[in-house]
């Protein structure tokens, strides 16, 4: 699929236009959803549990690709920081903690309904391109910090007041956002991509997962999770 961010990796552009076009992905992704309160209970639901069934399992291996993939101390450090965070602080328990308190736990449906856009993305990172995965884990972060005032209002709609984890990710995820776009402007200079690769394949395949987590579309086929 040819899309709007494929066609940019022509001219390889720096890290500072990179991060300028990953805020404007992330502005018509947040544009493009449904307002929390027109959606019903059962639309309100699918969306945390799907969130969850995505992000809980995942996100800690897409940043140790990322962790594996890079070439420099300085980016190495910076992603360990995140890591370290995320180990630390457990935010896979702070997240299904979110989804318990929201009667959002994701079910085997919620599993199928992104599986197939989620495996390309855990393909795409078992690729181990460093300069990529950096870009979407960027992109992943800078949408993140700002999808959780949405997802806690989807929390709250549901009647929870749990909301360690959208108040936690609101703030952190700002500086780690900033971090990974350090982290890519180190390992940009490095030279070490294909010109002809796609820089923007991760972001390209991680906004469809994230399209499919708030506008899914329904499963007809069986499929093994
Ligand atoms: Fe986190």
């Amino acid at each position: 699929m040819t899309s709007a961010t494929s066609v940019e990796t022509v001219s390889r552009p720096p890290a500072v236009s990179m991060q300028e076009h990953i805020n404007c992905v992330v502005d018509e992704l947040l544009a493009s959803f449904p307002d929390p309160a027109q959606l019903s209970v059962e639309q309100r639901h699918g969306i945390i549990a799907r969130y969850t069934a995505v992000l809980e399992g995942n996100f800690i291996y897409w940043m140790t690709g990322a962790y594996l993939a890079i070439k420099s101390d300085e980016a190495r450090a910076i992603i360990i920081d995140n890591l370290l965070e995320e180990v630390r602080d457990c935010h896979p328990g702070m997240l299904r903690r979110f989804a318990l308190a929201a009667q959002s736990v994701p079910t085997d449906k919620d599993a199928l309904a992104v599986y197939e856009d989620l495996s390309k993305v855990r393909l795409f990172v078992g690729r181990l391109s460093g300069v990529r995965i950096v870009i979407m884990m960027a992109f992943f972060e800078g949408f993140i910090q700002r999808f959780m005032a949405y997802l806690a209002k989807l929390a709250e709609l549901q009647g929870s007041v749990e909301m360690e984890y959208t108040d936690v990710h609101g703030v952190c995820d700002i500086a780690h956002t900033q971090g990974l776009f350090r982290a890519l402007a180190v390992e940009m200079e490095l030279d070490l991509v294909d010109p002809a690769e796609n820089l923007f394949e991760g972001v390209d395949l991680l906004r469809t997962l994230i399209q499919t987590i708030v506008h899914p579309v329904p499963v007809t086929r069986s499929a093994t999770v």
